[in-house]
């Protein structure tokens, strides 16, 4: 169960965020509306919501998910590969200590993006991406370990982040598409496969019974329906302009 959340309203530099999409800058007046939609489908999933003001020298700061992972017994600030995003970590900390005693660090030479990393249960996978590199693994499975918790690595090779291409939606059931359809790390899950073209609707965001998911995807809504699940869709159009996910846009404990 999770009962908070941490968001960051998107700014105006926004629009110069980091993308390899090819769909073009998002709309600002757009993204705006949007996150305020997402805030109040967190808030729906019965979560108190803590909206943190823009952040304007960071374009990409709203994916407040890269820049922290937060545990039931420790937080950690991560340390993103962007250079442009390095910094977004620095006025999250002080807001962290409110809620953490104990917060550790990614040190150099290691870089780690939250959105490569995936609890399922009591054990986190690490996806080894373009953003997180090694070293930055090595350093969390040792805090994870400190703490009593598990982890391990995935290589990602299609994706910006782990957790771009897959989802987990109960601890025996991973939504995903590409690699991690066959990856032998999640050979012992039950896999709800979504088809390449509609990889966008992979990365969604189970919390409290509900899932989260991108609109637009009226097929991988019935799989999850079918399943039993309860569905919320969420426009993320502008978002998706910028490689971001569901996931990204909060940091859930
Ligand atoms: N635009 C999100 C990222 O590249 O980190």
């Amino acid at each position: 169960m999770f009962t908070q959340a941490i968001v960051r309203t998107p700014g105006r530099s926004l629009v110069s965020g980091l993308t390899n999409a090819g769909l073009g800058p998002p709309d600002y007046p757009r993204a705006l509306v949007q996150h305020r939609q997402y805030i109040a489908a967190l808030q729906s999933c019965g979560l108190e919501v803590l909206i943190l003001d823009a952040d304007e020298a960071f374009p990409d700061s709203t994916f407040i998910e890269d820049a922290a992972l937060l545990t039931p017994h420790c937080a950690v600030m991560t340390r993103p590969a962007a250079p442009s995003r390095r910094g977004e970590t620095t006025g999250l900390r002080p807001v962290l200590e409110r809620f953490y005693q104990r917060i550790e660090q990614i040190s150099a030479p290691g870089t780690l993006d939250g959105g490569d990393v995936m609890q399922v249960g009591q054990h986190f996978y690490i996806g080894l991406s373009t953003r997180t590199n090694s070293d930055g693994a090595r350093q969390l499975i040792k805090i994870l370990a400190d703490c009593g918790m598990s982890a391990s690595t995935v290589p990602v090779t299609q994706f910006l982040h782990l957790k771009t291409g897959v989802t987990c939606l109960t601890e025996q059931t991973l939504l995903a598409t590409g690699e991690f359809v066959s990856r032998p790390e999640f050979s012992t899950y039950t896999i709800l496969s979504v088809a390449p073209e509609l990889a966008g609707a992979a990365n969604c965001i189970a919390i409290n019974g509900r899932v989260l998911m991108p609109a637009g995807f009226p097929k991988v809504r019935r799989q999850l329906s079918a399943q039993g699940l309860q569905i919320l869709e969420v426009n993320m159009s502008e978002y998706a302009k910028l490689d971001g996910g569901l996931t990204c846009l909060s940091l859930r404990f």
